[in-house]
């Protein structure tokens, strides 16, 4: 299988659907520029990310992991009205990019980058009781299972937990990978599994990035 195939039908449905504009590009094209990992979501996920966000009407959504704010952009601009989300970043230079594009997308009146570990971060938003709609974790997947935990800790019902990369180019299935990431998202595929409070759909993702997986958990 011609594997330059996956990119090319990203890319063919990227434009038939027009689905990025100028401010879209400009934080993509950031993201490389200053030298920071190419991790951002595809396009077609960011439309994924959309479409969740309006289904659930999301009021209130958690990223954790900035990185240059091209996920952020999506899914704050799925927000209903009034709605806010707060991205975390631990990278303080990665959050100063993030805060340039989202001012660009003319969000920052509902996002707020915090910089910090996630779980500090985290630890001081759960004690707003308003609960999270929408929770996307993107970054430090050794921590995948505390972010879950955590997540559902500030859901209700119907809210997403989505999980970006639990799939990793198939080493999701080495019994004794030494990969810190590999590790990490093994541990959370088995955690959200048997857990009943959830219903989740893991679906593997190929395009623009490597193959790979996101994980969709509806809190019952
Ligand atoms: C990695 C992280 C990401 O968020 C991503 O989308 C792809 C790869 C990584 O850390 O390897
Ligand atoms: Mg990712």
């Amino acid at each position: 299988m011609n594997k330059d195939i996956f990119a090319q039908v990203d890319t063919f449905l990227e434009q038939t659907f027009s689905l990025e504009d100028d401010v879209l590009i400009a934080a993509r094209q950031s993201v490389a520029s200053n030298g920071m990992p190419e991790h951002s979501v595809s396009a077609n996920q960011g439309q994924m990310l959309y479409l969740l966000a309006t289904m659930c009407q999301a009021k209130r959504i958690i990223e954790v992991g900035t990185l240059g704010g091209y996920s952020t952009i999506w899914l704050a601009r799925a927000l209903a009205k009034g709605g806010n989300l707060t991205s975390i970043e631990v990278d303080a230079e990665y959050a100063a990019v993030a805060s340039r594009n989202i001012a660009l997308a003319g969000l920052s009146d509902r996002v707020t980058i915090k910089v910090g570990t996630g779980m500090d971060v985290l630890n001081e938003l759960k004690l707003d009781p308003e609960p999270v709609d929408l929770f996307f974790m993107d970054a430090d997947k050794p921590n995948y299972c505390n972010y879950f935990d955590i997540a559902l800790s500030m859901a209700r019902k119907g809210s997403l937990i989505i999980a970006d990369n639990v799939i990793r180019s198939g080493k999701i299935l080495e019994p004794q990978s030494n990969d810190e990431k590999v590790l990490g998202v093994q541990q959370f595929i088995k955690h959200i599994s048997a857990d009943n409070r959830v219903i989740t759909s893991v679906l593997q993702t190929v395009g623009d990035k490597e193959h790979d997986g996101i994980a969709i958990s509806l809190v019952l």
